[in-house]
């Protein structure tokens, strides 16, 4: 199962398994990981599932849609390496992927 390590804001560490098929997003919420809110349940309409791509792996994931570029517009202090992890979809391509969280989502 691939692996995704998420780190909170605080800087704690999260490595977990999420299955294949899964978001990211999907992911955290299943494993207890705070610091993502999803309040739209992934349906890209909320924009706090907002996370920070670490640099390695922002080449690697798929394009981002117009709809998330422009959900992106309302997530809280958005870099150039902001996703929303609700988007990301985890397959063995993404095994080892790293995310940062943002310091409060919205
Ligand atoms: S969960 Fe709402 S935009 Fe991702």
């Amino acid at each position: 199962m691939p692996k995704v390590t998420y780190i909170e804001f605080n800087g704690t560490e999260h490595i977990v398994e999420v299955d294949k098929g899964l978001s990211i997003m999907e992911g955290a919420v299943q494993n207890n990981i705070q610091g993502i809110d999803a309040d739209c349940g992934g349906s890209c309409a909320c924009a706090t599932c907002h996370v920070y791509v670490d640099d390695d792996w922002i080449d690697k994931l798929p394009e981002q849609s117009d709809a998330e570029k422009d959900m992106l517009d309302f997530a809280f202090e958005t870099k150039a390496s902001s996703r929303l992890s609700c988007q990301i979809f985890v397959d063995e391509n993404l095994n080892g992927v790293v995310v940062s969280l943002p310091e409060k989502q919205g």
